[in-house]
């Protein structure tokens, strides 16, 4: 029975394993080593990547060299390169050479992270690396957390903490407060979780640009006259429009006042805590009941790495645990948990080793001079905008995000909207560097992130030189 001997067909001799190893690192290698020299990536068109990619599914076997070579020809090319050192788009991700091997010894070793019997040495890595986020973002000891997937899924299951232990689970006439500048993937967590659009309370921001603490207890209060339950604060440490921080410490000791949860979203800035320079922006972060934040982001993690504190890490148990008869061997002690006790996952993988990995090989310091000198791009190329004329300032570098409109004297508003509206597009096809626009006060603005730190003072100066060629190109 051929079933008795180990089949074969699913592997490659440890010669050949070696031989695509060392052929995959080169190609990482040689694609991080010249970025600063490529361009920052293109989209295709569908047509044209269904002409090369499309195909029957492949019976037979193909030679591991010329499906890598595919790969460097056909598919990684038609990508943007988020960690391209002149990439400013939305939140960039730099990742790092360090945490790329992690993910793949994760891989190669295929880790179990959903419970401490089938990964009792990850589980202790997370654990530890979790409570290093802990300490930098200064939540108390009692404080624990996991990783996930990212951003959304962190603030999708620190929303379903929120709801299971001040709501016990219910959701009905409860009422959620956050400003119009947060990210979708809250309104999309809460949505999911069975909140109706009318109990969400979305305020508009102003030219603050963050959510007024006043305006907060007014619907509080009208909430509470007509019977309805208000429940959660949503708090943005760092909106992804242009790094605002809403007032932390006046929301805090709204929501202890009014006995409501603070759910913080620092998915993208919470990381700036490391830096003394940010931190006494982020004052109040430690009273947050929790937190999502973003390795993938800001510090430096390759995708995908979400992270959620909680002040008590008993609540996550309290949310997520379920003791089926098939799992009842994985049963531990509180001490040794498992993760998947403690979110939605059941399967996965161990995304804290790339995050303990870099941090240990790298050292903290270097993460946070990472992050000052991200803030100080920001400042630099707000003041090269500044010098230039033609250019105004919207809002000025805060947590690396500066955003900005071209408006020279003399154009009329709605000339000016055309050329800002083309202004990101005509740079992409440029492809010399990539950067976003949004909508502020009804009026499209531009808006570099400069959180990599293969970015040069060089590159914020030729970006922005080139920006200002294009405005004029016809
Ligand atoms: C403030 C903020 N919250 C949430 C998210 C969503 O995170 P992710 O894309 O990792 O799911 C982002 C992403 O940019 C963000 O900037």
């Amino acid at each position: 029975m051929s079933a008795c001997e180990p089949n074969r067909r699913l592997e490659l001799t440890p010669g050949e394993m070696r031989e695509l190893g060392y052929r995959a690192v080169d190609m990482v290698v040689s694609h991080l080593a010249t970025l600063g020299q490529q361009s920052v990536g293109r989209t295709a068109p569908r047509a044209d990547l269904e002409k090369l990619l499309r195909e029957p599914p492949p019976e037979h076997p193909a030679a591991a060299r010329e499906v890598l070579e595919a790969l460097g020809r056909d598919v990684l090319p038609n990508t943007l390169h988020v960690n391209h050192p002149r990439f400013f788009g939305f939140i960039p991700s730099p990742g790092n050479y360090v945490s790329a091997v992690a993910d793949f010894i994760a891989a190669g070793f295929n880790v179990f992270a959903g419970t401490w019997l089938a990964g009792s040495g990850v589980a202790e890595i997370e654990l530890v690396t979790i409570d290093w986020l802990r300490q930098f973002c200064g939540l108390p000891e009692t404080a624990g957390g996991l990783f996930v997937s990212g951003g959304s899924v962190a603030n999708l299951t620190g929303l379903a903490v929120a709801r299971q232990v001040r709501l016990g689970g219910r959701t009905a006439g409860a009422a959620v407060y956050y400003s119009d500048q947060t990210h979708s993937a809250v309104e999309r967590g809460l949505r999911t979780l069975g909140f109706e659009p009318p109990q969400l309370r979305r305020i508009p921001a102003g030219g603050q640009l963050w959510l007024s603490p006043d305006a907060v207890r007014r619907e509080i209060a009208e909430d509470r006259a007509a019977g309805r339950v208000p429940f959660c604060v949503v708090a943005n440490v760092g909106t992804t429009n242009t790094g605002a921080v809403d007032p932390l410490p006046e929301l805090a000791a709204l929501c202890r006042d009014e006995q409501l949860w603070l759910h913080a979203d620092g998915a993208y800035g919470a990381a700036a805590a490391l830096s003394p320079r940010a931190r006494p922006l982020l004052a109040g972060l430690e009273q947050a009941d929790s937190l999502a934040l973003d390795p993938h982001k800001w510090l430096f993690q390759p995708f995908e790495i979400g992270c959620l504190l909680v002040r008590q890490a008993g609540w996550l148990r309290q949310t997520f645990t379920v003791h089926p008869e098939y799992m009842k061997d994985t049963f531990r002690a509180e001490e040794e948990p498992n993760f998947c006790e403690w979110g939605v996952q059941l399967t996965r993988s161990t995304r804290a080793l790339k995050l303990w990995m870099s941090l240990k090989v790298f050292g903290v310091d270097a993460f946070r001079q990472a992050i000052n000198e991200g803030l100080e791009l920001a400042e630099l190329a707000e003041a090269e905008l500044r010098r230039r004329p033609g250019w105004r300032i919207v809002t000025p570098a805060q947590l690396a995000i500066v955003s900005f409109r071209y408006e020279p004297s003399g154009m009329s508003a709605q000339e000016s909207e055309a050329i800002n509206h083309g202004l990101a597009r005509r740079m992409r096809e440029d492809g010399f560097a990539l950067l976003t626009s949004t909508v502020l006060d009804g009026r499209t603005v531009l808006r570099l992130c400069t959180i990599n730190p293969r970015t040069t003072c060089q590159d914020i100066l030729e970006t922005i030189e080139r920006l200002t060629q294009v405005t004029s190109d016809k």
